[in-house]
């Protein structure tokens, strides 16, 4: 298994935070996905204690929204002390919506439309964090307008390469994201940003990609970030930085094979650096805020799929196919992403079986996954993939006019729908 939420019962069934999947399959349909409030509240917690621990309260953590965002998650977030970050203006209406001090949000994006920015104002967002000099005059013209001034920050591009699929990649010199700092485009981004009048720069942000499972680039990644920090500092005497947020990336279990490092290792590994980097430039600590997103909902996440045809091509592969599909987890089609799966009603079974796991959209690449080790399958069998709380749910679509599925809330052995499942009357309901 990998996340701690998981175990078998005594009729051989997989649970999920002290609910059998399989009842819960038969209650709700399948596809469904379920995710555990207890393990999102776990690692929450450690995020918050490790900022303690580490690094004297100063700063705090963001929910990463984008990896898996609605109105149950925010509040469960919320109300563990984590901030909110988002990136479109759907994802900051979910997040007011359910509750969010505009104050408490944090808003990404390298290509911010003017009704985000103007929404983002409306709506007194905390930290727009602007990504490029268009945006900044931008934002500074709407502030204007409103008579306001913009808490923001700036999102620079430290040319740092992290070891992970090069779509997930995003701290590197070519990347849509951000400002780079190489160049000298992000001092002059900084210069701009404190001659604006309805603009007030608190911060410096950095992301250096997805899916990491090591210290080192985040550290790295600090100690570029509070170089170019003192540099600023040099040019534009008395300024004062009051947080510097480091991102996301922090990698979780999909395989046995994911060496997922504790999450409070890198707050450790990073207030270490920040501090001696400190002292050595002579800067005043800033906060730190880090990012998680995939690390708080992954592994806190399964899927639940009803097995349908087998088709056995002989010397070739055994194909299991089952009611999702790309429609609900694009992430092999998208990246070939590897994960564990088991047959749910025959947890306590030895996997004796290779698949290929298909879903039911009309692509041949839409896989779950291949040379995925199984118990024996047969039609009906409840199928869950773990793993799958992150960039599932928030990736799906309604390709081949699937309904996207519903969510479950589980906790302590008891349940509860946070998302229903769309009727064939929601996939029409735009269409004129
Ligand atoms: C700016 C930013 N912050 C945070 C995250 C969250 O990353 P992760 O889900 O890997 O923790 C992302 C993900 O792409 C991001 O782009």
């Amino acid at each position: 298994m990998t996340a701690q939420c998981l175990a078998e019962n005594d009729k051989g069934h997989l649970t999920i935070s002290g609910c059998d999947t399989v009842e819960l399959a038969g209650i709700y349909g399948t596809p469904l996905y379920v995710m555990s409030e207890d393990e999102i509240r776990r690692v929450c917690r450690s995020y918050v204690d490790s900022f303690q621990k580490y690094y004297n309260c100063k700063g705090k953590p963001l929910y990463a929204s984008k990896a898996f965002c609605c109105m149950e998650i925010v509040r469960i977030v919320l109300s563990e002390g984590l901030d909110v970050e988002v990136v479109s203006g759907g994802e900051l209406y979910t997040a007011l919506k359910a509750g969010a001090p505009g104050e408490r949000i944090h808003f990404q994006g390298n290509n911010k439309t003017d009704a985000e920015l103007q929404m983002a104002l409306d709506h007194g967002v905390g930290d727009i964090v602007v990504d490029n000099p268009a945006e900044l005059e931008r934002l500074n013209a709407f502030a204007k307008a409103a008579g306001k001034v913009a808490k923001i920050s700036l999102r620079i591009t430290p040319g740092i390469e992290a070891h992970t699929h090069e779509f997930i990649r995003t701290g590197q010199l070519d990347s849509k994201f951000g400002t780079d700092l190489q160049s000298g485009a992000a001092m002059a981004l900084v210069d701009r940003a404190l001659e604006l009048e309805n603009v007030a720069l608190t911060g410096l942000h950095c992301h250096i990609g997805s899916q990491i499972l090591e210290t080192e680039p985040f550290v790295h990644a600090a100690q570029v970030m509070l170089v170019f920090y003192k540099e600023i500092t040099v040019r534009h005497p008395g300024f004062t930085l009051s947080s510097l947020n480091l991102g996301g990336g922090f990698g979780i279990r999909y395989t046995q094979q994911d060496r997922a490092l504790p999450y409070d290792d890198y707050m450790q590994a990073v207030s270490a650096a920040v501090f001696e980097r400190c002292a050595a430039l002579e800067l005043p600590v800033p906060d730190i805020y880090i990012e998680p997103g995939r690390s708080v909902v992954g592994e806190a996440g399964i899927t639940l799929y009803t097995v349908g045809n087998i088709k056995e091509i002989p010397g070739v592969r055994s194909y299991v196919s089952v009611d999702g599909g790309m429609f609900e987890n694009p992430r092999y089609a998208l990246y070939l992403s590897e994960y564990t799966a088991l047959i749910a009603n025959k947890a306590d079974k030895g996997k004796n079986f290779t698949a290929t796991i298909a879903g039911k959209c009309c692509e041949s690449g839409d896989l779950i996954g291949e040379h995925m080790p199984l118990q024996q399958p047969a039609p009906g069998d409840i199928l869950a993939v773990l793993s799958t709380g992150a960039y599932n749910y928030s990736m799906a679509s309604n390709y081949n006019r699937n309904p996207r599925p519903a969510c479950v809330m589980v906790s302590n052995g008891t349940h509860r729908l946070v998302i229903r499942r769309e009727t064939y009357e929601d996939l029409i309901r735009c269409d004129i």
